[in-house]
């Protein structure tokens, strides 16, 4: 299966997940491209099956600017996103009262789009040290999010 990683980072770490995420699903044997959400054509995306975005939460419970910026110009180009099977991951800390609630942000923005978010997204607490834990439930949501991206 084709699968686009696209991220939305503010300060590095919603990169580093996506890169650790393309190399899950690579050794799941999907071909997988990595992007960063502002560098990225959104119009090449069609040749994909499924698509990955992730960003982190921000502000008081905001989406990240980048990630602002990102939806800003999906907007204002014309970019078909109808149909679209789109799984979504989120980056935050449980210490905050609005932890990750850029992910349901996201979620609605892609919804507006015509996309098929397909539910419930990932919502992976950096407050959660446990590694083996973490790779854990990457590897459940990732398998399951293969499985829908493949069913569509
Ligand atoms: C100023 C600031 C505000 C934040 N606000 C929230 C928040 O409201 N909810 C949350 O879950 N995490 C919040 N975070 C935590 C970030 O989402 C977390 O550090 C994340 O790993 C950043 O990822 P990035 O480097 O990809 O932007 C905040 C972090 C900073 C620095």
């Amino acid at each position: 299966m084709k699968i686009s990683i696209i991220y939305a980072t503010h300060s590095g770490n919603t990169e580093s997940m996506a890169h650790g995420i393309k190399g899950l699903l690579d050794d799941m044997g999907h071909k997988t491209v990595c992007l960063d959400a502002l560098s990225h054509g959104a119009l090449d995306l069609t040749n994909f099956d499924g698509i990955i975005f992730g960003c982190s939460t921000h502000g008081e419970g905001e989406l990240n600017p980048e990630a602002e910026r990102y939806f800003e110009r999906l907007h204002t180009k014309d970019v078909d996103f109808n149909g679209k099977a789109v799984a979504i991951f989120g980056l935050g800390e449980s210490v905050y009262p609005c932890f990750c609630s850029s992910v349901p942000i996201a979620e609605k923005k892609f919804m507006s789009l015509g996309a098929r978010v397909i539910l419930p997204s990932l919502k992976i607490d950096m407050m959660e040290f446990d590694q083996k834990a973490r790779e854990k439930q990457l590897i459940d949501w990732l398998k399951r999010v293969g499985g829908e991206f493949d069913t569509y």
